[in-house]
């Protein structure tokens, strides 16, 4: 698969096959991740790979969370266990959560310096994943910003800061591409002075 077919082809994937991944298949893509572009030669993403029974630290700590936060609050309780459980079910059909975060650092410049490093990293391996024919889901939720869920996985927020949780698997099925925008609505050619 060439750079333009992984690029335009990949699809985020919400649906997954039971089976795993093989942890060197998985080693591979992250290694080959790790030439995203990295200011100071910092490599500053970090991953904490969630699989088999080690899902449950993963849902459990999140759904504790999303608890806290009020998520599930305003529904009776038998709509919102219905509702815990639906989630738990789908969140422990996929078979490797990775947790991607950095340490974080108080100057701002910095901070965005490492931020859009292990955005570069992510989008690698995205794209690594798909030329080999393994799905991933990109999320982002609200508990990685709640210090109680930090601690729960072991992190702390002072000191860390969750950049994306990758749900990787084999595809069960692949959506649709969502067409974008004409780049020419984007760009602004600054040509004089
Ligand atoms: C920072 C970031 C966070 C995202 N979080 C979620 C998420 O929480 N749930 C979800 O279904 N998709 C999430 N996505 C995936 C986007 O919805 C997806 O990229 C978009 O729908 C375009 O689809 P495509 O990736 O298949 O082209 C996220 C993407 C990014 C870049």
């Amino acid at each position: 698969m060439d750079v333009k077919e992984a690029i335009a082809k990949r699809r985020s994937i919400r649906s997954f096959q039971e089976q795993q991944i093989p942890e060197h298949v998985l080693e591979d893509i992250f290694q080959l991740a790790s030439w995203a572009p990295t200011h100071r030669m910092k490599e500053p993403w970090k991953l904490k790979v969630f699989q088999g029974k080690g899902r449950n630290i993963y849902v459990k700590a999140l759904m504790r969370s999303y608890e806290r936060l009020g998520f599930f609050h305003q529904n009776q309780t038998e709509k919102a266990e219905k509702m815990k459980q639906g989630i738990e079910t789908y969140l422990f059909s996929i078979p490797h959560h990775v947790l991607v975060y950095m340490e974080k650092e108080e100057d701002p410049l910095k901070m965005d310096e490492d931020f859009a490093s292990v955005s570069a990293f992510i989008q690698n391996v995205q794209l690594i994943a798909w030329s080999k024919g393994i799905g991933v889901l990109w999320t982002s939720s609200p508990c990685y910003y709640e210090n109680g869920f930090y601690e729960e996985i072991g992190l702390h927020m002072k000191g860390h800061k969750i950049v994306g949780l990758l749900q990787m698997g084999f595809p069960k099925s692949i959506p649709e591409p969502k067409p974008r925008t004409a780049i020419q609505e984007k760009v602004e050619w600054v040509e004089e002075g």
